[in-house]
């Protein structure tokens, strides 16, 4: 079983156990704002390969790397002045950028899938200062086995994670609950390879460019963990649901109930003040609860297509999308 330990009660031993057991080159969950994270020394293989191994996920997709400050980004990639200006305004915090790895990095090539860029974020909290003291990069895909719904908390990530993991550190609920948005700077264009808890239209005002969408920007292909179906409950997911059939649970936004929702083995609602960033904290948590629920099918009520409610809905369309 996995050692839990509190970082805001216990935040020197949570630092000094982490440190040692990524030092060991043993993966550790770590919270960070979007997700909690399944984190290895990014530059040792051994530790990269029992990342995917514990995963089960396919190799060829390439892992976010993590860093507590621009001087270590600054050792792995090289900033173009628009991807500078993204990193300055919004890190820390919920944005990845896609950029060429420096040849001196010591980023082992496992964690980049042999890619000539790197998937790059500061995150903000505890993981920031586990980063820090570790004093290297920390590759970190979500802590979940791979296809599976994101872990928000580290109840989550013991559920799914704990009898393989040797330590979890839990600083409380993930505040943003959705994963980074990923960005690609193409020279004058800003190209958008995954929504996220980063609202777009932040990046938008930021630069004063359209972000050019993945349908525009043929992206799929070059986000190669962007399969189709993904962040998957054990039930089936219905979406824009115009009313609840016996036996379903029901996850709906903005207090607005359905019709047929008396029969329901579970109404949960994502925000009932209609706020997409409180929706987005709550979703992949519902999301776990309405499948424990016992229900066959998930309806999901509308969710307005502004803001975070894109990234919301696109998590929403992969667990609905035909399993492999
Ligand atoms: O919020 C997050 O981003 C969380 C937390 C833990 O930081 N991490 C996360 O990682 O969501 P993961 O591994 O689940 O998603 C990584 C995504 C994949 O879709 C992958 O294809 C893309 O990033 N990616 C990574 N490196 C890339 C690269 N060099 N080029 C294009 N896409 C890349
Ligand atoms: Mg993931």
């Amino acid at each position: 079983m996995a050692l839990i330990i509190d970082t805001r009660t216990e935040p020197e031993r949570a630092l000094a156990i982490a440190c040692e057991t990524l030092g060991e080159g043993l993966p550790v969950a770590i919270p960070t704002e979007t997700v909690y994270g399944l984190a290895a020394d990014a530059t040792n293989p051994d530790a990269i390969s029992r990342i995917y191994e514990m995963k089960g996920r396919p190799r060829f997709n390439p892992l976010i790397c993590h860093v507590a400050d621009f001087a270590m980004a600054e050792a792995h990639v090289t900033f173009d002045p628009l991807s500078r200006q993204l990193a300055k305004a919004f890190w820390p915090g919920p944005l990845t950028l896609i950029l060429p790895i420096k040849p001196e990095s010591g980023v082992h090539p496992l964690a980049s899938a042999g890619l000539d860029t790197l998937g790059i974020r500061m995150p903000e909290g505890f993981s920031q200062h586990v980063i820090a003291r570790f004093g290297r990069p920390l590759a970190a895909p979500s802590a979940n086995t791979s296809g599976k719904i994101s872990p928000t908390s580290a109840a989550h990530v013991e559920a799914d994670l704990g009898d393989k993991l040797r330590l979890i550190l839990d600083a409380g609920a993930a505040e943003i609950g959705l994963e980074s948005t990923i960005i690609k700077v193409d020279g004058d264009d800003v190209r958008l390879l995954r929504p996220g808890g980063l609202d777009v239209a932040d990046i938008e005002r930021l630069t004063g460019k359209t972000v050019l969408r993945p349908e525009t920007a043929g992206a799929a292909i070059e986000a190669p963990g962007m399969l189709a179906s993904h962040y998957a409950p054990g039930a089936a997911v219905r979406l824009n649901a115009a009313n609840v059939k016996p036996g379903e649970a029901v996850i709906r936004f903005g207090g607005k109930s359905l019709p047929g929702e008396e029969n329901a083995k579970a109404v949960l609602d994502l925000s009932p003040s209609a706020n997409l960033r409180e929706a987005a904290a709550n979703l992949f948590a519902y999301m776990k609860q309405a499948d424990a629920s016992g229900a066959k099918t998930i309806a999901f009520g509308p969710i307005p297509n502004e803001g975070l409610g894109e990234a919301i809905i696109d998590r929403i369309e992969r667990a609905a999308a035909p399993r492999e």
